[in-house]
C-alpha cells in the first residue's frame, strides 16, 4: 500500500492538464457500445474506474481498442452485448456498476456485477427497486441493497419513477434500462443531477423529452455511432483550483475542462468566496460546455452552503473543506447526506483527518462547519481507500508548517493517475 508525503511548498505555477471526464468517459464507452458502428473517444480518462468499465463492455462482447489518447469501440447495436463467462467486476466504481446494471437488466442472459470492498458495502437497493419496477430480476446481499448483484436478463417495461434522491447513477441506470424497455420510462427527481447521459443521448440522435427535472425516453431506437471527444474533469481540476487559490502567489492554467453547468457548483462556490478564476476560450465539444481556466491566489472568506447547491458540487465536498479550513471565518454545509455513502463516508473522514492538520471542523448529520483561518499543521493522515480524500489531505498539506504524510494512496489511480507528479511539476515551476 502506497503513501505520499507532502512538504509544504509553495507557489503553484504553470499549466496543468487534467484526466479526461471520469463521468463522461463511462457514458461514451456504455453508448458506443451499444451503437451500431465504430466510435473513436478522443481523450478518454485512463482512472482505474473507467479502465474497469471498458474491460467490462469487452467481456460482454464489444472489440474495444485502446491506445494511450484514445479508444475505438466497435458498437454491436442496442440487442448486440454476448453473456460474459465470468463476473464483471466495476473495481471503486459506482458509476461503472450502476450504470452498466441498468444496461444489463434488459438483456437476454445473466450477469454478475461486484467491486472491491468500498463498492460492495455501498447502497445498491437505489438502482435495484426501480430497475425491479420495470420488470428486472435483480438479486444482492441484505435483499439485493449490496452488491454482488446478480442480473437475470428479461423483457423490461417502462416506467414512471420518482426517486427521493437527486442522483445521476440512478437516473442514468434506468434511462438506460428503459432503452431496452416497451414503451415509455420516466424518471424524476427532487433537483436536477448532472445530464451527461442525456447529454450524450442527444449527441448520438436518442430522442427523449425533459421537463423540469423530470426525461422520458422510448426503448427500442437504435443509433449510429459517433466519434466522441471527452473534454477534462472538472472536478480533478478541483485539486488544482483550490491549490492555486490557497497557496500563495500561485497562478496556473487548466486548458481544456468540461464547464456543465450541473457539474460547476464549485467554480461558483469559489467565486463568491473570493477566488480569483478566469474562464477563456469558451466552446462545445460533443455536446458538453468547455473552456480553459485560470486560476490565481486570492484571499477567501467563508460561505453558507445549502441543499440546493449540492448536487453540482457533489464530489468537491472534500477539497471544497481545505478551501474552507483556509478561508476566514465560518462555513457551513447542509443538506449533503449523500457524501455519507460515497466512496467512503466523505463527512466523517474529511473532518477527521483535517482535525489532525489543526484545523477547526465538525461535522453535523449532513454537512460541517468549519473555522476557517488557524495555520494548518502537518500530520499522518488516513484516505480510508478514497481519491478525492487522498488529494483534498495533499493539496492542504502544501500550507501546513511541517509535512504531510497520507496512507493509503494508490486509490488515486481510480480517477487521476499521475497527480503526485503534476503537483510536484506546478511546484517545481515555481523555482
Ligand atoms: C456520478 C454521479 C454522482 C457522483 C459520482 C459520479 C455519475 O453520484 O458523485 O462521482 O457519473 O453519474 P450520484 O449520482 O450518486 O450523486
Amino acid at each position: 500500500m502506497s503513501s505520499l508525503t507532502i512538504t509544504p511548498k509553495g507557489p503553484l505555477r504553470g499549466t496543468v492538464h487534467v484526466p479526461g471526464d471520469k463521468s463522461i468517459t463511462h457514458r461514451a464507452l456504455i453508448l458506443s457500445a451499444l451503437a451500431e458502428g465504430d466510435s473513436t473517444i478522443r481523450g478518454y480518462c485512463r482512472g482505474e474506474d473507467c479502465l474497469n468499465t471498458l474491460s467490462a463492455l469487452q467481456k460482454l462482447g464489444i472489440p474495444i481498442e485502446i491506445e494511450p489518447d484514445q479508444v475505438h469501440v466497435s458498437g454491436k447495436g442496442l440487442w448486440g452485448l454476448t453473456e460474459p463467462a465470468e463476473p464483471l467486476d466495476c473495481g471503486n466504481s459506482g458509476t461503472g456498476l450502476r450504470l452498466l446494471t441498468g444496461v444489463l437488466a434488459g438483456q437476454q442472459f445473466f450477469t454478475v456485477l461486484t467491486g472491491d470492498a468500498s463498492l460492495r458495502s455501498r447502497p445498491m437497493g437505489r438502482i435495484v427497486k426501480p430497475l425491479q419496477l420495470m420488470g428486472a430480476h435483480i438479486q444482492g446481499r441484505k435483499g439485493g441493497n449490496l452488491a454482488p448483484l446478480a442480473v437475470t436478463g428479461s423483457r423490461l417495461k417502462g416506467s414512471d419513477y420518482v426517486s427521493p434522491v437527486s442522483s445521476a447513477q440512478i437516473k442514468s441506470a434506468v434511462l438506460l434500462a428503459g432503452l431496452f424497455a416497451e414503451g415509455e420510462t420516466r424518471f424524476s427527481e427532487p433537483l436536477q443531477s448532472r445530464d451527461h447521459t442525456e447529454r450524450m443521448f442527444r449527441f448520438f440522435g436518442i430522442p427523449f423529452d425533459v421537463e423540469g427535472n423530470s426525461i422520458r425516453v422510448t426503448g427500442g431506437q437504435s443509433f449510429q455511432a459517433k466519434d466522441l471527444f471527452v473534454p477534462g474533469d472538472l472536478s480533478a481540476a478541483a485539486f488544482f483550483i483550490v491549490g492555486a487559490s490557497i497557496v500563495p502567489d500561485s497562478e496556473v492554467r487548466i486548458p481544456n475542462i468540461g464547464l456543465n453547468p450541473a457539474r460547476t457548483g464549485i467554480l461558483d462556490i469559489l467565486t463568491e468566496m473570493g477566488a480569483n478564476i478566469q474562464i477563456d476560450n469558451q466552446r462545445d465539444e460533443s455536446g458538453e460546455p468547455v473552456g480553459d481556466l485560470v486560476i490565481r491566489t486570492a484571499p477567501l472568506h467563508g460561505i453558507a452552503i445549502g441543499a440546493s447547491q449540492v448536487p453540482t458540487t457533489i464530489d468537491e465536498f472534500p477539497i471544497f473543506c481545505v478551501a474552507a479550513a483556509l478561508a476566514q471565518g465560518k462555513t457551513t454545509v447542509t443538506g449533503a447526506e449523500e457524501l455519507r455513502v460515497k466512496e467512503t463516508d466523505r463527512i466523517q473522514a474529511m473532518a477527521t483527518e483535517l482535525k489532525k492538520l489543526n484545523v477547526a471542523i465538525e461535522e453535523t448529520p449532513d454537512g460541517f462547519v468549519v473555522q476557517g483561518g488557524s495555520s494548518l499543521q502537518g500530520g499522518h493522515c488516513q484516505s480510508y481507500g478514497d481519491h478525492r480524500v487522498a488529494m483534498a489531505i495533499a493539496i492542504a498539506g502544501l500550507t501546513a508548517e511541517s509535512p504531510t504524510v497520507i496512507d493509503d494512496t494508490d486509490c488515486i489511480e481510480t480517477s487521476f493517475p499521475g497527480f503526485h507528479g503534476k503537483l510536484l511539476e506546478l511546484l517545481t515551476n515555481s523555482n
